[in-house]
């Protein structure tokens, strides 16, 4: 455990589910005259010191955006140093995830995800499927129809096959075929982080971030630190949620 002078002041309200769209790695290395792939570089320490700093602090599931259905569109260099990144990210971490205690989860789409990545990725979540900790929940190839499409068709087929009545969908029942089914109780976000100046949701987690608190900030993903982690939990703490109730 670090010490950290204000965790006194936000211990109270700890969020279980925070959810952080990772932007602004480009620009970042725009600004500083770099390739953007260097921003993306830049940015796998920036994940390291905010998943410590969430999984001190007591946080339940921390979900990344990493790569997004629409993230396909980018150069394919690009695309390609984004699809390694996974490789390198769990080749240097894993051993500090297991020393937290931290359990690797992913929600996403692995069609088009390359074998190498997608092998990374399993072998980490392998690794780590003892822990007890925090879950660190990567969305990669993700997006939020694309995930809603999928649960319908699965509705659909249940339907069809009598597992289930029209009647009997509910929300929950929606809810239980959504790729966070795989992070059951948290599958709602509670704060919803988005870095780099940018007030959007980008296809991120539609249906859960129904209820969700917005936390915006300016800085760049690579600059982001656990000290400004702090300060969105801060400011969660003091909101108010009433989910259409007075
Ligand atoms: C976020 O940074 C990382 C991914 C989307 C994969 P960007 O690459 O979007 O950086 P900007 O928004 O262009 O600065
Ligand atoms: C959202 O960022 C996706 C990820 C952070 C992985 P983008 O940079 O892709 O979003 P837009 O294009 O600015 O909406
Ligand atoms: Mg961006």
């Amino acid at each position: 455990m670090g010490d950290y002078p204000q965790v006194d002041t936000v211990i109270e309200q700890i969020p279980d589910h925070v959810a952080i769209i990772m932007d602004g790695n480009g620009r970042w290395a725009q600004q500083t005259g770099k390739e953007r792939k260097e921003g993306h570089q830049e940015g796998m320490e920036a994940i390291r010191r905010v998943t410590i700093r969430a999984s001190e602090r007591g946080i339940k599931v921390l979900t990344l955006y990493a790569f997004s259905t629409e993230n396909w569109k980018r150069p394919p260099q690009e695309v390609k140093f984004l699809m390694q990144l996974p490789v390198k990210f769990f080749d240097r971490f894993v051993p500090e995830l297991q020393e937290n205690n931290i359990k690797v989860n992913m929600i996403g789409f692995k069609d088009k995800v390359p074998g190498s990545t997608k092998k990374a990725i399993e072998k980490a979540i392998d690794e780590t499927k003892n822990n007890t900790g925090m879950i660190l929940n990567f969305a990669f190839n993700y997006g939020g129809r694309a995930e809603i499409v999928e649960a319908t068709k699965s509705l659909f087929d249940k339907v069809l096959s009598g597992q289930i009545n029209k009647k009997d969908i509910s929300e929950e029942v929606l809810q239980a075929e959504l790729l966070t089914n795989s992070i059951t109780p948290y599958d709602d976000v509670d704060l919803l982080i988005r870095s780099s100046g940018e007030q959007r949701l980008s296809n991120f987690l539609l249906w859960q971030n129904a209820y969700s608190e917005f936390y915006f900030s300016k800085l760049f993903w690579p600059e982001f630190t656990g000290e400004v982690l702090d300060k969105a939990l801060l400011d969660y703490q003091y909101r108010s949620r009433r989910y259409g109730a007075i």
